[in-house]
């Protein structure tokens, strides 16, 4: 896709496949709107007066049919009232706006949409909002068909501003918000990728790829002989049982002076989550190939914050492995030894994403980090929580989860607050070993949140259940979630927020 924003006096004068224009509720046509109408002989104001549109938000009316070979099409937008759009309305409008695009088969569009900006409500958020959704609607999954499922027509959006400096606001914009799309696509292809290719070397090769030999970015893959020297005896204990060795992939983003502390993420990266030796039912296992998708969200931040050249240092690290059972794999009772020191009785060889964590997450120490956040896919019982709609978010710190809190309902990838009492910790108690890696049926989002509490005293830390936000069933596809989420946390810390 391709975005632009350009000083427009007259909609009617321009060449497009499709020329865009808002109609708010209400008898008065928005000057867009009527310029068109003018244009095209009242193709616009006839459709209104057969009620075809009402300018309720989110409706929307392609008109073909016309004459004149400059525009081909146009699509009338409703706004709703006019001057009263907020976020919520605007994404609401936004979505319609591009599916109907789609649905048009023009090859590019014109929108003149700035009448939609209020007191609320920017012309450069709609701009960064629009690229971004646009950017994810032209997202396919291709790479494993041997035919591949067409790309949509639609390849360059224009947006019309009424002034050179709207023009250069809306195209730093537009690039942001293509850049977030990006991000986002990249979380989504590598969680939509099958376990056989998307193994824990994949991984750390797309870390590799990243780093173009330029001092501000720089990878280290860590294998399973550096990780057995470091402790990490939790982590190895889940790749135990399969040949695809473990890596720990570390990647620095330095924006910023060096001194600055950086803001470290740490993703789960089991490439495929069988259970192990406490083997998982046969139906729907394959949706355990998503089980990166925590390591996928911190792929797609590193790309976007790099693209975006965000002013602050960022460490990734992802903890890849793949759990299968085998005559080498960890059975339940064993006890492991974790690079904290600590020692684990695996009770059940499912329990898996705590296990790489932990040492993951004991490893992040080392960068004195200003605060640290994991995501991961990693219990079930996220899921029957909260569903669909919310990440569990659980945190050591007040003021970093309400960052997260606010950075959520900014970009609509939201995530909702889990306690982490004390009380809930002796769930985790067991006579042979420091602590167990299940805290039984009760509250299974909380006692793995409380497991890994244990790791992150040392700094501020948040956790991110993802199990229920990062991919969809039917049909199935990883959602990319919580890349964007994690991105506004970064930028508004970087101050270059909305
Ligand atoms: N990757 C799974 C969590 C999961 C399950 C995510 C279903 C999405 C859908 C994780 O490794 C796991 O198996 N967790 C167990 C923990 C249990 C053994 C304490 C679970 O949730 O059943
Ligand atoms: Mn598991
Ligand atoms: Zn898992």
């Amino acid at each position: 896709m391709e975005f632009s924003a350009r000083m427009i006096t007259d909609p009617g004068q321009t060449k497009t496949g499709c020329a865009v224009a808002p109609i708010f509720s209400g008898k008065k046509l928005s000057p867009p709107a009527a310029q068109l109408d003018a244009s095209s002989g009242g193709l616009v104001s006839s459709a209104l007066a057969n009620g075809e549109l009402i300018g309720k938000a989110g409706q929307t009316l392609l008109l073909t049919g016309q004459r004149d070979a400059g525009i081909r099409r146009i699509l009338l937008v409703g706004c709703g009232p006019a001057g009263k759009l907020n976020e919520k309305v605007a994404r609401k409008i936004i979505d319609a706006l591009i599916k109907a695009l789609q649905a048009s088969r023009a090859r590019n569009a014109f929108l003149f949409m700035e009448p939609i900006q209020g007191d609320k409500f920017s012309y450069g958020r709609f701009s960064c909002l629009l690229a971004s959704a646009a950017t994810l609607a032209a997202y396919r999954y291709r790479e494993t068909l041997s035919k591949p499922t067409a790309l949509p027509r639609l390849q360059k959006i224009l947006l019309a501003t009424s002034s050179a400096g709207a023009s250069r606001a809306c195209n730093s914009k537009l690039l942001q918000g293509q850049q977030i799309g990006n991000g986002i696509n990249r979380a989504r292809q590598l969680g939509n990728l099958p376990g056989n290719i998307c193994t824990p070397s994949y991984l750390a090769e797309q870390a590799r790829k990243l780093d173009k030999g330029e001092d501000q970015f720089s990878t280290r893959i860590l294998d399973e002989k550096q990780m057995r020297k470091l402790g990490m005896g939790a982590l190895l204990s889940v790749s135990a049982g399969s040949t695809e060795p473990a890596r720990l992939i570390v990647m620095h983003y330095k924006g910023a002076a060096a001194a600055q502390a950086p803001y470290v993420l740490v993703g789960k990266g089991i490439t495929f989550d069988s259970g192990g030796i406490s083997l998982k039912p046969g139906a729907k296992m394959d949706e355990m190939k998503f089980d990166m998708c925590g390591a996928a969200s911190v792929f797609g931040v590193m790309q976007a914050v790099l693209a975006m050249q965000l002013p602050i240092n960022i460490v990734g690290i992802v903890a890849a492995a793949e759990n299968l059972p085998s005559g080498s794999a960890s059975k339940p009772g064993d006890v492991v030894t974790s690079m904290s020191g600590q020692t684990i009785e695996v009770l059940n060889t499912d329990a898996e994403g705590r296990l790489v964590l932990c040492d993951a997450l004991s490893y992040a120490e080392r960068f004195k980090p200003a605060a640290v956040i994991d995501i991961a896919t990693l219990t079930g019982a996220c899921v029957v929580a909260l569903g669909a709609h919310a990440s569990a978010l659980y945190s050591n710190n007040d003021r970093l989860a309400d960052q997260l809190g606010r950075a959520g309902e900014t970009c609509h990838d939201r995530v909702w607050r889990m306690p982490l009492w004390e009380e809930y910790q002796k769930q985790l108690n067991t006579p042979f070993a420091d602590m167990a890696n299940i805290g039984g049926p009760a509250a299974g989002s909380i006692t793995a949140a409380c497991f890994l509490a244990r790791f992150t005293k040392k700094y501020r830390w948040a956790h991110l259940d993802i199990a229920g936000t990062a991919w969809r069933h039917a049909p199935k596809a990883a959602t990319g979630r919580p890349t964007g989420m994690l991105l506004q946390y970064l930028m508004d810390r970087a101050g270059a927020g909305s």
